[in-house]
C-alpha cells in the first residue's frame, strides 16, 4: 500500500483539463453472441448487466487511443505540441515493441515521451498515479493519460464465461499541473490462478515442453466477483475516511465497469445510492483499462461535473490488483 499524500493538498499533482473517448461503431448485442455461444440475453442481462458492447472490426488499440486522445485534446483546448508526456494503459495492444503508447504517439504526430502502463483493468488508476509522480517532480506541464483496449483480440471466443463480458474502446484525459489529485490507494497481490492472459511461450529449442498456455483471457468468475466487491468497498472507505470526508461529499463514484451486480453489491455495502455511481456497462461491457475514462468522459460531456466536485475512481482486476483515486474536478 502507498502512504497517504501530505495533508492539505499542497503537493503538486494535476487537475483534469478535459476528457475524450472513442468506441468502435460495430454494436454486438447479447442475441448476436447467442448465435454462436451457449448463452442468452436473459442470462447476460441478469448476471452481468451488459446489453450490448462495441467490437473493433479493423481498428487497433492504438488507433482507438489516438481518436480518444484527439477528442480529449479538443475538449481541453490544448494543442498536441503542448503535451509533454503520454501514459497509456493497455493489455491488448497489437505489439510489445513498439509499445501501443509509442504507436499512439506517432498517430497523434507528437514527439513527447510515451510510456505504457500494464496493470489490466486497474491500469488507468496506475497511470494517473504515475502521472502524479511526473508532475510532483516538475518534469511535465501537461500530460495525456489514455486507457485503450481491443479485448476482442485476446478473448477466448469459445468461453461463454468471459466472451460475453468484455468490449472494445478507449478513453483519455488531458492533465495539467495542479493540486486536484487528492489521494489514492493501491493493493497488489500476485495471483495467476484467478484471472489472467498469458503470452505465447516462444520457440526456443532449449525450452522443456509443456510450458505453453492458451494466450487468451481466462477467469475464475466467482473468485473475481468476491475480490472485486471487497476491493471497491475497502478502497473507497479508506480514501473517504482518511481524507475526513463522508459519502455525502462525493459527487460521483466512477467505478471500473466489470459487472453491474458488482457495482450494485458494493453500493449497498457502502450505503451509497446507485444515482451516485456512473454506470454504462449496459452499452459497452467491460472495456478493462478504458472503462473509467470512457465513463468519466460521458459524465463530463453530459455536463454533470462541476469544478470542486469530489470523484472516487475505484478499479480492480488482473494482478490481482485493486485501486482507488480521489480527485477534485
Ligand atoms: N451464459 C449462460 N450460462 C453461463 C454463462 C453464459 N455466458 N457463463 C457461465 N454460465 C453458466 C455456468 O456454466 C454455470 O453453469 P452450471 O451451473 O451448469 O455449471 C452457471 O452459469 C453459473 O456459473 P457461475 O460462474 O457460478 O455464474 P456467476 O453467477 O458467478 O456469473 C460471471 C458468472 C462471470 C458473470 C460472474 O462470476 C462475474 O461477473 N464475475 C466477475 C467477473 C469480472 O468482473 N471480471 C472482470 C474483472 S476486471
Amino acid at each position: 500500500m502507498l502512504f497517504p499524500r501530505k495533508k492539505g493538498g499542497t503537493e503538486m499533482s494535476f487537475r483534469v483539463l478535459g476528457t475524450g473517448s472513442y468506441v468502435p461503431p460495430k454494436v454486438v448485442t447479447n442475441d448476436d453472441l447467442s448465435q454462436f455461444l451457449d448463452t442468452s440475453d436473459a442470462w447476460i442481462t441478469q448476471r452481468v448487466g451488459v446489453k450490448e458492447r462495441r467490437f473493433s472490426v479493423n481498428e487497433t488499440a492504438a488507433e482507438m487511443a489516438a481518436k480518444a486522445a484527439k477528442a480529449a485534446l479538443e475538449n481541453s483546448s490544448v494543442a498536441p505540441e503542448e503535451i509533454d508526456l503520454i501514459l497509456l494503459a493497455t493489455i491488448s495492444g497489437e505489439s510489445q515493441v513498439p509499445s501501443t503508447a509509442c504507436v499512439t504517439q506517432k498517430l497523434l504526430g507528437m514527439s513527447c515521451m510515451a510510456l505504457e502502463v500494464s496493470a489490466a483493468c486497474s491500469a488507468f488508476d496506475f497511470a494517473l498515479e504515475t502521472a502524479a509522480g511526473y508532475f510532483a517532480r516538475g518534469k511535465v506541464k501537461k500530460a495525456l493519460v489514455i486507457g485503450t483496449e481491443r479485448m476482442s483480440r485476446i478473448l477466448d471466443w469459445t468461453d461463454r464465461g468471459t466472451a460475453v463480458i468484455f468490449g472494445d474502446g478507449a478513453g483519455a484525459v488531458v492533465l495539467e499541473a495542479g493540486e486536484n489529485y487528492i489521494d489514492s490507494v493501491f493493493h497488489v497481490e500476485g495471483n495467476e490462478e484467478i484471472l489472467g492472459f498469458a503470452l505465447p511461450v516462444g520457440n526456443s529449442p532449449y525450452y522443456e515442453r509443456g510450458q505453453e498456455r492458451k494466450p487468451l483471457v481466462y477467469m475464475d468468475g466467482q473468485a473475481t466477483f468476491k475480490f472485486a466487491v471487497n476491493a471497491i468497498v475497502k478502497d473507497c472507505d479508506a480514501l473517504v475516511q482518511r481524507n475526513g470526508l463522508t459519502y455525502a461529499d462525493i459527487a460521483y463514484i466512477v467505478p471500473h465497469q466489470a459487472n453491474m451486480r458488482i457495482i450494485d453489491f458494493a453500493g449497498r455495502k457502502l450505503k451509497v445510492p446507485m444515482e451516485k455511481f456512473c454506470v454504462n456497462i449496459d452499452k459497452y461491457g467491460n472495456t478493462s483499462s478504458a472503462s473509467i475514462p470512457i465513463a468519466l468522459d460521458e459524465l463530463n460531456r453530459a455536463g454533470k461535473l462541476k469544478r470542486g466536485d469530489y470523484l472516487l475512481l475505484p478499479a480492480f482486476g488482473g494482478g490481482l490488483a485493486s485501486t482507488c483515486c480521489l480527485l477534485k474536478w
